[in-house]
């Protein structure tokens, strides 16, 4: 459920019209709705009432300052993956004991800015990183809270590139594997403190079952890893459910949170879930001008001012988002079916394919739909494109909470090449002479 509705004619979020806001601050432009935002987070909240849970919102998704600060203000805490999404998060306003810290490349240095931000847990996917995490807490005399990701070999049946909880993907370490790896670390790494246990299994879920299934593996993990006296606490559910983009029907929060609880009513532990893409995703659109129409002899194109650069996901997983224009055509108009492609000079630079679409004027707006999460945050400035801007709606009212990049911002940290030139060594007049001198004899 989301607050992009149309009024009319007009496509508004929440009580102000997508035009207006096109008209203002130009196009391509990220639109979020607060309303929705604090609606999802409340979804999360309600369907886990009844037991102790942290909701940490996956940063990765959208990690706009104002989208963290609305989060930050309702209670939420956040996941991270990098030592950029921490100082984020703390810009924002985070509350570091809601913080966890996964992802499977942590460095040193985000280790110890992790440490020294006293975040609630590290999330650790490998035994080096296990040692190394061990390693920095020593060094600043202190303990770092861990959980380890297992991996528990479930299919999530989503796309390939998202799922991540199977044997041959990169995330994680296989449970027996992990066993080993807690009995070790208590033995061994007296600078840790192995208060959770961790999974993830993927992105974009739409059935419930895959869930179950992983968290009927870490239930028995965690009670044989008690049995061997590892006191858990925590039980980390990773993020994953997914959102309407097309046809897909996704099961709510709270059809997710009833079938969770019932699986872990005794296990005594406090839940942490990371969502992201259901927190973000229907939050968002992204407002696009068309520049051109052309028709070509096997395809019609409408080309809009946003590309591939602005909004990846369509070329990369080849995913689908609703694309319609931000004014209604009057009804009984003719429809065609178009490709809506960018300016980027590569035959991949598509937003959508074969949509259907009224015939549209240079000058014409459209919404491409769900664009909340993995828009913005996968943008880039590929083909030296300035990155949109972002607005947030509240009510009547909206603020541009990342302004359009200018010129100067690409190359904001470049610099022309500084080799000194060999010097070659200025020769003395007088040595010089006599050279000259002895040459003449
Ligand atoms: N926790 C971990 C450890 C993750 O790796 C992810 C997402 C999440 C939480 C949040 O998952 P969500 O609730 O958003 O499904 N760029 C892709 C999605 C990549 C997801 C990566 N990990 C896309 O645009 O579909």
């Amino acid at each position: 459920m989301d607050y992009f509705n149309f009024k009319g004619k007009n496509l508004y979020a929440e009580d102000v019209p997508v035009s207006r806001i096109a008209k203002e601050c130009g196009t391509p432009i990220y639109i979020y709705s607060l309303k929705t935002l604090r609606r999802h987070y409340k979804a999360y909240t309600e369907s886990f009432a009844g037991v102790p849970n942290i909701i940490c919102y996956s940063v990765k998704a959208n990690s706009n300052l104002s989208v963290l600060n609305a989060f930050a203000k309702e209670g939420s805490g956040f996941d991270i993956v990098s030592g950029g999404e921490l100082f984020r998060a703390l810009k924002a306003g985070a509350d570091p004991s809601k913080i966890v810290f996964s992802g499977v490349g942590k460095n040193e240095d985000e280790i110890e800015y992790a440490l020294k931000s006293s975040i609630l847990m590290f999330n650790v996917e490998s035994p080096g990183e296990l040692k190394a995490v061990n390693r920095v807490a020593r060094r600043l005399k202190t303990k770092a809270p861990v959980a380890i990701r297992i991996n528990p070999n479930v299919d999530p049946k989503t796309h390939p590139y998202i799922s991540t909880g199977l044997k041959k993907n990169k995330f994680g370490i296989e449970t027996n594997e992990a066993f080993k790896e807690y009995l070790y670390a208590k033995k061994s790494l007296k600078n840790l403190s192995l208060i959770g246990v961790d999974c993830h299994i993927g992105s974009q879920l739409t059935e419930i079952e895959p869930f179950v299934d992983a968290l009927k593996k870490v239930k028995s993990f965690i009670k044989k890893l008690r049995k061997e006296g590892v006191n858990i606490k925590y039980l980390d559910m990773g993020g994953g459910l997914g959102i309407r983009y097309d046809e897909e029907t996704p099961p709510h929060p709270s059809d997710y949170g009833e079938a969770i609880i019932k699986e872990t009513k005794a296990l005594d532990v406090t839940l942490i879930f990371e969502p992201g893409r259901s927190m973000v995703g229907n939050a968002g659109i992204l407002a696009t001008k068309v520049l051109y129409t052309k028709q070509g002899s096997k395809k019609n194109f409408v080309i809009v001012d946003a590309a591939m650069n602005d909004l990846t996901r369509p070329s990369l997983y080849g995913a689908y988002h609703a694309i319609e224009p931000v004014i209604s055509p009057a009804a009984g108009s003719e429809t065609i079916l178009a490709d809506v492609v960018g300016p980027i000079c590569e035959t991949g630079d598509f937003l959508g394919q074969n949509i259907s679409l009224p015939v549209l004027k240079e000058g014409a707006l459209l919404a491409v739909k769900s664009a909340g999460a993995y828009g913005f945050t996968m943008s880039s400035n590929y083909n030296s494109r300035r990155r949109a801007a972002e607005v947030m709606v509240d009510g009547k009212e909206f603020s541009v909470i990342r302004k359009r990049e200018e010129f100067e911002d690409l190359i904001n940290g470049e610099a022309l090449p500084r080799i000194k030139k060999s010097v070659k060594k200025p020769v003395k007049k007088a040595a010089a002479k006599k050279t000259t001198a002895k040459r003449a004899q």
